[in-house]
């Protein structure tokens, strides 16, 4: 059996365009309107397509610059050693910036990009992960905007993947051992 066929979907593609349109009501109506946008790559390219499309839906054209960020680990855990693999283009200082990631899980990345665009400048930075993993949290760090709290498991598709795999799959799932 190939690992794809043991993916158990644990969030359908309709639960999750669902609830992004909700979340973009909440971040348009809850930021200003010069907000920059910044997709964490490479995890949240898929999400972030989504979301800046619902955003601009509900009335939110707001600029975006991508960052990508890389915590070198082993297999399904971070080092926590995070690294800039490409920088923003964009400059920050003063401005209102919102950090999309895929999941909220040690939260090393991204207590790392919110310390980093505040040491920057950045007026306000708010973050907003479509997953959270609170039982794996290993700093202090809450998102703003979340998508599903979800349990401590392995999750692929959506963006998430499991040694380069699985990213482009139209759901969130698990794979059964
Ligand atoms: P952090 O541990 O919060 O720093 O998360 C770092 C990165 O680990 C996330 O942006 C994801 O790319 C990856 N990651 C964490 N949990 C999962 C998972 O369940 N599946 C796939 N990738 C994950
Ligand atoms: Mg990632």
């Amino acid at each position: 059996m190939s690992e794809l066929d043991r993916i158990v979907i644990r969030i359908s593609a309709a639960e999750i365009a669902a609830r992004i349109d909700n979340l973009a009501h909440d971040i348009r109506a809850a930021m200003p309107d010069d907000t920059l946008m910044v997709p964490i790559l490479t995890g949240s390219f898929v999400f972030a397509a989504d979301l800046v499309r619902a955003l601009a839906r509900a009335g939110a054209n707001w600029p975006l610059d991508f960052m990508t960020l890389s915590s070198y680990g082993t297999g399904t855990e971070s080092s926590g050693r995070v690294e800039i693999v490409r920088d923003l283009r964009e400059p920050v200082a003063g401005r209102s910036v919102l950090v999309i990631d895929d999941i909220l899980d040690t939260g090393k990345t991204l207590l790392f990009a919110r310390d980093l665009l505040r040491g920057r400048g950045a007026r306000d930075v708010r973050i907003c992960a479509l997953l959270d993993k609170p039982a794996r949290r290993r700093v202090e760090l809450a998102a703003d905007f979340v998508g599903f709290a979800v349990t401590d498991e392995f999750l692929v598709g959506y963006g998430l993947d499991k040694a380069g795999r699985h990213r482009g799959l139209p759901y969130i799932g698990a794979i059964e051992s």
